[in-house]
């Protein structure tokens, strides 16, 4: 296990609302590594102290690959979420969660905000969550990231 370092595979296909978020982390801490989920067989998730899965929510889940990459975590894995949803809802982790129970992983935080929405009907509108993330919203990620690495004693 290398000490110091956290791994972020990414799921964002929508408009780059979750990819915002993570890139906006990882510019602050130089500790992060952002992957791609179409590139995390190119890397050894036991070669870091902590891993975080980041997704939009689609149909109340996230993404697919995502999931399925998180049922190859090695057991034990300290594991945190960050999601970016159209609208703020309930059991957005529920499916995720299981999965890292399943692994043995452990689930060390999860964050959520809001990311522009323009899927189906709300396209019509003109989206809904128009703007996010915004600036307070990366600002509560931070803030997230920074209690999660005094959590983890990564420094
Ligand atoms: C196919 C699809 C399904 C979605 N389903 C939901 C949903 O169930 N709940 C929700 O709040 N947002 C939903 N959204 C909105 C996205 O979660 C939101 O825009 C998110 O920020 C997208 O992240 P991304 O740009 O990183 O892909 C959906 C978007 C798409 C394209």
């Amino acid at each position: 296990m290398k000490a110091n370092k956290t791994l972020i595979v990414c799921f964002s296909t929508h408009h780059g609302n979750t990819r915002k978020v993570v890139d906006a982390l990882a510019a602050e801490h130089e500790e992060i590594t952002v992957v791609d989920i179409r590139d995390a067989d190119q890397v050894n998730p036991s070669d870091y102290s902590l891993i975080g899965l980041a997704s939009g929510i689609y149909y109340g889940h996230f993404g697919k690959p995502l999931i399925s990459w998180a049922e190859t975590l090695p057991a034990g894995s300290p594991v945190f979420t960050l999601y970016t949803y159209g609208a703020k809802r309930d059991g957005y982790v529920n499916d995720i969660n299981e999965v890292l129970r399943k692994r043995n992983c452990r689930i060390a935080g999860s964050f959520g905000c809001p990311g522009y929405d323009t899927f189906g009907p709300f396209r019509l509108i003109g989206g809904i969550a128009k703007g996010h993330p915004t600036p307070t919203d990366i600002r509560q990620a931070s803030s997230f990231y920074e209690h999660l690495k005094k959590q983890e004693r990564i420094n």
